[in-house]
């Protein structure tokens, strides 16, 4: 069984930004056993390389859909993106310099942000979303042959 699992409640009905939320999930749950291990690192910071291409391509891509569907809130939600991505972004590059982290701190900290934003913020665009779903992503990811 994964530490986090992926549940109902978590989808916002959209079936590109859900596959997105299940990478970012799955991308936590490698990263927890890690934090166990003693070793180089190079494992986590294959797993915080990973997460971070998932976290931008996905805020990229929920903040394109919230403007496209008239979110009046996306401004403040890109915010939180922007906040989110300075977390992850700062915590991969001090485990790229060496730095020794407070394993037990990184993971819950990546936790709250990530799995909490899914539960909360991000459902409150669902009603307008709802309907549309793009595969712009994919299809990026795809012609750049990268695995979807
Ligand atoms: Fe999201
Ligand atoms: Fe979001």
């Amino acid at each position: 069984m994964s530490f986090i699992e992926w549940t109902e409640e978590m989808s916002v009905k959209a079936p590109v930004l859900d596959g997105h939320h299940r990478m970012i999930i799955d991308c936590l749950n490698q990263l927890h056993p890690l934090l166990e291990t003693k070793g180089d690192g190079a494992d986590i910071r294959a797993v915080m390389a990973k997460l971070e291409d998932f976290v931008l391509l996905h805020f990229a891509e929920e903040e394109r859909e919230m403007k496209q569907a008239g979110f009046p809130d996306w401004r403040a939600h890109k915010d939180l993106h922007d906040r989110m991505y300075d977390v992850v972004f700062s915590l991969k590059s001090d485990i790229e310099r060496g730095k020794v982290l407070d394993a037990r701190h990184l993971f819950d900290l990546l936790n709250d942000w990530l799995v909490t934003h899914i539960l909360g913020e991000d459902q409150k665009y669902v009603p307008f979303i709802a309907g549309h779903d793009h595969q712009p992503v994919a299809q990026w990811r795809r012609s750049n042959g990268k695995d979807v």
